[in-house]
C-alpha cells in the first residue's frame, strides 16, 4: 500500500486530479469508477475545472459508479445519480451513453446486478477507482461482513451508515436502508485505486485498512490484496497509523527518484 501523507485535503485532491487527467491524456476512453459522498467532491471540482478552464475532454470516457439506493426514484434529489450530476457530469461533457450506475429497479434486480458486472468487463475493466472509506471501514456499499470476493448485489446498510447517512436527508423524509453496490471483489479489478479520507473520524479506519488485518469486519482492509492502491490522507485521517515516518519518508525517496528522472 503507498500512504501519502498530504497537507490537506486541497492538496490530495491534486493529486489526485492530476493522476486522472494524466490518465485521460493518455486514454481518451479512459474507464473510471466513480464515488459519491462528500470526500470525492474537491476532485470533482477539480476535473471540471480542467473540462472549463483547460479543454480536458471527458467525452469518451466510461464511468461507472460504485452505489446506488434502493427505493429512490432516478432524479431524486439525494440519490446518487443527481449527486453525481451536480458535482460533475452536468458542469461537464461527459457522455450520457457512457455513464453507468447499479441498476435499482426491478424486475431481474439481480441479473441486471449480473449485467451491470458484464458491462464493465465489456468496457476491458477499470482502470481508475475513486474511493472514500466509511468511518465503519465500509467501501462502496460493502458493510462489515461482505464477502471478499463479493460481485455488484443487494445490501442492507448498518445502522452506523443510515446515521451517518440521515444529515443528507430532510427531517422526516424516510431514508433508504438497502442499496446496489459493486461488490470488494469488483474493486478489487480495478487496475488502479486511489482512496482519500480526511479528519479525525476517519483516522480508525485508515489505521484498520492500511495496518489492520485483512477482514470482511472492515472492508476497507481489503485493498490491501490489491498491488496498486495509493491512500491520500490528511494529518488528522493518518494520526493513528503507526508507521507514520516511514510512510513520509517513502514519499520523500519516491520525490528523490522522481527528481532524478529514475520513475
Ligand atoms: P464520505 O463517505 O465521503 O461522505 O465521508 C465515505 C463513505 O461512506 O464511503
Amino acid at each position: 500500500m503507498h500512504v501519502i501523507i498530504c497537507s490537506s485535503p486541497e492538496e490530495a485532491a491534486d493529486l489526485v486530479a492530476r493522476e486522472i487527467l494524466d490518465a485521460l491524456s493518455r486514454k481518451p476512453d479512459l474507464v473510471l469508477g466513480l464515488a459519491t459522498g462528500s470526500t470525492p467532491i474537491r476532485v470533482y471540482d477539480r476535473l471540471l475545472h480542467a473540462h472549463q478552464e483547460d479543454g480536458a475532454d471527458f467525452s469518451g470516457v466510461r464511468t461507472f459508479n460504485l452505489d446506488e439506493y434502493i427505493g429512490l426514484p432516478p432524479a431524486h434529489p439525494h440519490g446518487y445519480r443527481t449527486f453525481m450530476h451536480d458535482h460533475l457530469f452536468g458542469g461537464s461533457n461527459f457522455t450520457r451513453e457512457n455513464i453507468h450506475f447499479p441498476p435499482t429497479e426491478g424486475p431481474d434486480l439481480v441479473e441486471k446486478c449480473t449485467a451491470f458486472e458484464a458491462k464493465i468487463r465489456d468496457a476491458g475493466g477499470i482502470d481508475i477507482q475513486i474511493l472514500g472509506i466509511g468511518s465503519n471501514g465500509h467501501i462502496g456499499f460493502n458493510e462489515p461482513t461482505s464477502s471478499l470476493a463479493s460481485r455488484t448485489r443487494i445490501t442492507s446498510l448498518t445502522e452506523k451508515t443510515l446515521r451517518d447517512n440521515a444529515p443528507f436527508f430532510d427531517a422526516g423524509e424516510p431514508q433508504p436502508s438497502m442499496a446496489v453496490t459493486m461488490g470488494i471483489g469488483t474493486i478489487l479489478d480495478a487496475r488502479r485505486i486511489l482512496v482519500q479520507a480526511f479528519g479525525l473520524k476517519k483516522a480508525e479506519a485508515v489505521r484498520q485498512s492500511v495496518e489492520g488485518p485483512v477482514s470482511s469486519f472492515f472492508p476497507g482492509s481489503a485493498l490491501q490484496l490489491h498491488a496498486n492502491v495509493t491512500f491520500h490522507v490528511d494529518a488528522e485521517a493518518s494520526s493513528r497509523l503507526t508507521m507514520q515516518a516511514f510512510y513520509r519518508r517513502s514519499q520523500e525517496n519516491v520525490k528523490e527518484l522522481e527528481a532524478k528522472n529514475v520513475l
